[in-house]
Order: C-alpha cells, then sequence, then structure tokens
C-alpha cells in the first residue's frame, strides 16, 4: 500500500541538501520551506499554514504562536518544532489542550552559545569593539600605559544566570580563567558537583541570591529563560546594585533586562561593558544603546555556527519524524 504523504513545513528556506538527507529514509515525506528568510506572524501565519495543512510546522523564535494562533490552526497539525533553544514564543499549554506537541533543540547549541557568551564577556571587559573603532578610525597614536584598560578576569567572578545546559558551560570556561563561580537559579542545584566533574569542592559554583550576585560578581552573565519569573529580572534596582565596573552579557531574552533602566545606568556611567546578543523588542534596537562605545550588539546570533544550525535543523525535523510511525 503506497504510504500517506507526511507534510512538514519551514517558516524559512533551509539547505536543500539537509531536507534530501531527511527524506532519503522516509518516502513519504514532504518539506515545504517558506522561500522568504523572514519572519511570518498573526494572519499571514494562519493563512499559510491553513493553506498547507501540515502535519508539523518547524519555526524560528521570530515567529509568535500565543493562544489566538494556536486556536485558529487546522487539525492536520500535531506537532511544532521550533530550531531555538528557547520556546518562549510558544503558548505551551494552548498546544497541550489541542494536543500539539512542542519541540525545541537543546544540547546541540550549548558550546556555540557558550562560545559566544565569551566573545561578549571578553568584549564587555576587555574593551575590544573599542580598540577596533580606534584603529579602524585611524585613531591609535601608540602604546599608551593607560590606553584602554580593562577588567582583569583571572580571579574575578563571575556570576551566572540560569545554570542549565549553556550555563553550565559557561561555568567551564569560566574555570580556564580562573575565576570564581556563582549562579542563581530559582533553586540552588542539589548535585552540583555531578555538573562538574574533576572541580574541586571549594571551586564549585556558588548559589547567590540574585540581589547577592548582581551586586557582587565582576561579570553578569544571562543564561535563564524567558517567563513571568524572570521579566526584567534585572530591573533598575539590581542594575543599579551591580559594581561599577562589571561586565553585564545577556545571551538569555531581552526582555530579562529592563532595557530602560540599563541605559540609565549606562548613562550614570555604570558598568565597563555591556554585550548583548538579545534586544526587548526584538530585532529593534533602541537607538540609545548604539551610542554607547562600550555597548556591543550582536544580531542574535550565539548558535549561529554552521555546524550547530546544521544540527538545530535536522533535530527540528527529526523530532517532529520521531512522533510518526514509519
Ligand atoms: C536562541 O536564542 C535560542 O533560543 O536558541
Amino acid at each position: 500500500m503506497k504510504p500517506e504523504r507526511l507534510k512538514i513545513i519551514v517558516t524559512r528556506p533551509i539547505p536543500g541538501e539537509l531536507c534530501d538527507e531527511i527524506s532519503r529514509n522516509r518516502p513519504e515525506l514532504d518539506i515545504v520551506c517558506r522561500p522568504q528568510d523572514a519572519p511570518i506572524n498573526g494572519d499571514e501565519l494562519i493563512e499559510w499554514i491553513n493553506a498547507e495543512k501540515p502535519y508539523g510546522v518547524v519555526i524560528t523564535l521570530a515567529e509568535k504562536f500565543p493562544d489566538n494562533i494556536i486556536s485558529k490552526l487546522p487539525e492536520s497539525v500535531k506537532a511544532i518544532s521550533t530550531i531555538a533553544v528557547g520556546k518562549d514564543n510558544i503558548d505551551q499549554n494552548a498546544c497541550d489542550n489541542r494536543g500539539i506537541k512542542v519541540f525545541n533543540t537543546p544540547d546541540v547549541l550549548t558550546n556555540a552559545t557558550a562560545d559566544l557568551t565569551w566573545a561578549l564577556i571578553l568584549a564587555a571587559s576587555r574593551r575590544i569593539v573599542e580598540g577596533h573603532k580606534m584603529c579602524a578610525d585611524d585613531k591609535f597614536v601608540g602604546w599608551s600605559p593607560t590606553l584602554l584598560m580593562g577588567k582583569e578576569l583571572t580571579g574575578a567572578t563571575i556570576g551566572i544566570v540560569g545554570m542549565g545546559r549553556i550555563g553550565s558551560a559557561v561555568a567551564k570556561r569560566a574555570f580556564g580563567f580562573n575565576m570564581k563561580v556563582a549562579y542563581f537559579n530559582r533553586n540552588p542545584i542539589q548535585d552540583i558537583s555531578s555538573k562538574f566533574p574533576g572541580i574541586d569542592h571549594s571551586s564549585l559554583p556558588k548559589y547567590m541570591a540574585i540581589d547577592d550576585l548582581c551586586a557582587q560578581s565582576d561579570v553578569i552573565t544571562l543564561h535563564c529563560p524567558l517567563n513571568d519569573a524572570s521579566f526584567h529580572l534585572l530591573n533598575e534596582a539590581r542594575l543599579n546594585s551591580c559594581r561599577h565596573d562589571a561586565a553585564l552579557v545577556n545571551m538569555a531574552r531581552g526582555p530579562v533586562v529592563d532595557e530602560t533602566a540599563l541605559i540609565k545606568s549606562l548613562k550614570a556611567g555604570r558598568f565597563m561593558g555591556v554585550g548583548l546578543d538579545v534586544y526587548e523588542n526584538e530585532p529593534n534596537i533602541n537607538p540609545e544603546l548604539k551610542n554607547f562605545d562600550r555597548v556591543t550588539l550582536l544580531p542574535h546570533i550565539g548558535s549561529a555556527t554552521i555546524e550547530t544550525r546544521w544540527k538545530m535543523m535536522r533535530l527540528s525535523i527529526n523530532a517532529i519524524l520521531e512522533t510518526v510511525n514509519k
């Protein structure tokens, strides 16, 4: 008997070779990619999915699936898979109520994201972009004992907000810099030593309440999911409690930091440097953030290595396929 066709639609173009690779073992599979590499949302999104009537929808973090979109999906849709670890753009309860399975791409992006975190930590603490600009603008006139002095990482304290997979990978890299590691999670991790084999008990990451972490860390780096509890976790009071020369990095989601308060804090001279990969109103970046030489801005590319993005795309499609009996 001819197998029934199985349709998976993808909101963005993905490499044809990857679709071919996945389809090879699933001849009944049709993968349809939207040709535009731009977000699709609201009515347009609903119309497109209703026209395609797929079994699965592969999306990105820029497409929003709140309750009022989920409720208008065709009956055919049984799974949504996002090419991301964060699922804050999908209303999980609404999907549960409709019996739609939701998948994301944890693990495969951990190292790429942790590596880029360190690029931003170094940029924020060692004034890398300022230095580049000085050279590119022909303003480097020779070595000076006081030129672009930054912050020493060796021996400093890094405060990691969200000690999940990515936070832990950032912590492992921090040991290489001989840093003291503190962390904040909703709850302290019971068996922290099992996450860090080979690390001496006295060097294991220490739990701190968020207020203490903000006040005591030399480097603060954010890796928690966005939810009601983490919205504006770094509010005005906490930002103003940070050390004057702290470096702050946000790799989580923009709204974890109150961006207006951050700008105020920067204007008041706080922070040695700030590195942002995410923004409150993404992809719009508050123009005021662009006025500070000590703020390094990246366009949400934490996981953007060739190897990792292929793994993410492959995983997001395969997760849907695994819900279907061969
Ligand atoms: C990126 O921010 C992701 O959630 O994968």
